[in-house]
């Protein structure tokens, strides 16, 4: 088993996975009108430039609105999918696009929201496990696989006797046990959890936390915890990533993001948590407005068409990720993708300049 890193050591290390400036594009399917004027198919950027790094031992939380590109991050860091551009680093090493999958596999792992149509219904929970150990060739012989699956399922919270169930006999917080389990059985660094906790219900959300913070404290594994919702994300992670249309607009430790946003859409998402005083609730509009296309997302700043902030600069070119003058108070990079950032006090910043795009 990997040693322990305790979270707090985590942002004096290399970072374990780099993703710099990654770019994900999806050709849509060509429609009649396409053919007709001979056009060029659309180009939907599920990706933008997007750099972030995970250190060991760390849990980052990724969060945005549905179709923001967090699956298409999560598979894109996995190896499922590749990148039109940018560099995933393992360690300060080029990962190579369709390079060794199995070896990728042994260090990052995923795990999905739905966990009943990730486990194989014809199998038995044993089953699965035993043939992850098999494929991987992690034990010398059945009889370690047998104790090794029993391990896992103990390190999940599950009891080894559950191992002769059908996925379909068990219920939804256990079956994500199982989908963690056979996502560890090969002892990766990396685990990429996306929205491991959205189909399940709140109390049994809270233990799947639970569950992957206890395993972070015991086994030193890093977590990409991707998630719709700032809330959950909000107490497990070190560092939170938000996302907008296919780009990172602010990235931070979760106590500076949470404490002091930078950027408005940031701002909109917190104040969108419902509070439980009444009064401030009234006072929360959060994000306004549509999510726009996204084949044809706004010029210059993606959110430009629903920022409270917005100026015509921000129409006009799109700002670089750069860390913040503030980035010192609370330790580590608190980088935002806005020329009109909040201050501490939540209060815009006049523009400074503006950036080239990156
Ligand atoms: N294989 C694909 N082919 C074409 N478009 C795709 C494909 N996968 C994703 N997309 C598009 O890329 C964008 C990002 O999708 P992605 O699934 O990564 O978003 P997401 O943030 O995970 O959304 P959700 O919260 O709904 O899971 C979306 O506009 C989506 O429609
Ligand atoms: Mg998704």
């Amino acid at each position: 088993m990997t040693t322990s890193v305790p979270s707090s050591n985590a942002a004096a290390l290399a970072p374990l996975l780099e993703c710099r400036d990654i770019s994900v594009t999806f050709r849509q399917p060509r429609t009649a009108r396409d053919l007709l004027s001979a056009r060029k198919p659309l180009k939907l950027h599920a990706l933008r430039n997007v750099s972030l790094a995970v250190k060991p031992g760390e849990i980052l939380g990724v969060v945005g609105e549905s179709g923001c590109g967090k699956s298409t991050l999560g598979r894109t860091i996995a190896g499922l999918q590749s990148p039109d551009s940018g560099e995933l680093r393992w360690e300060g090493l080029t990962l190579a696009a369709g390079g060794d999958r199995k070896a990728r596999a042994r260090n990052i792992q995923m795990v999905f929201q739905d966990p009943y149509a990730s486990l194989n219904p014809r199998m038995t929970l044993g089953q699965m496990l035993d043939e992850v150990l098999l494929v991987h060739g992690l034990a010398a012989n059945a009889a370690e696989r047998r104790e090794r699956v029993d391990e896992l399922l103990l390190m999940v919270g599950l009891a080894p006797q559950l191992k002769d169930r059908m996925p379909h006999a068990i219920s939804g917080g256990q079956r994500q046990r199982v989908s963690i389990a056979r996502a560890l059985a090969v002892e990766p660094r990396l685990l990429i959890a996306d929205e491991p906790v959205s189909a399940l219900d709140a109390s049994v959300q809270a233990q799947i936390i639970n569950l992957l913070e206890d395993l972070r404290a015991k086994l030193g594994i890093a977590i990409l915890f991707v998630a719709h919702d700032l809330n959950v994300v909000r107490h497990i992670s070190d560092r939170v990533t938000v996302m907008y249309l296919g780009e990172v607009l602010e990235s931070a430790r979760a106590d500076a993001l949470f404490e002091a946003p930078r950027h408005p859409y940031t701002h909109g998402l917190l104040e969108a948590i419902p509070l439980p005083d009444p009064k401030r609730r009234k006072r929360t509009p959060g994000v306004t407005g549509e999510l726009p296309d996204p084949l044809h997302p706004p010029t210059g700043c993606s959110f430009s068409s629903r920022c409270p902030q917005a100026v015509e600069a921000c129409k006009a070119a799109r700002p670089a990720l750069e860390a913040g003058a503030e980035h010192s108070e609370h330790g580590g990079l608190h980088e935002v993708r806005c020329i009109r950032p909040l201050s501490s006090t939540g209060a815009a910043l006049a523009p400074v300049h503006l950036h080239r795009p990156s």
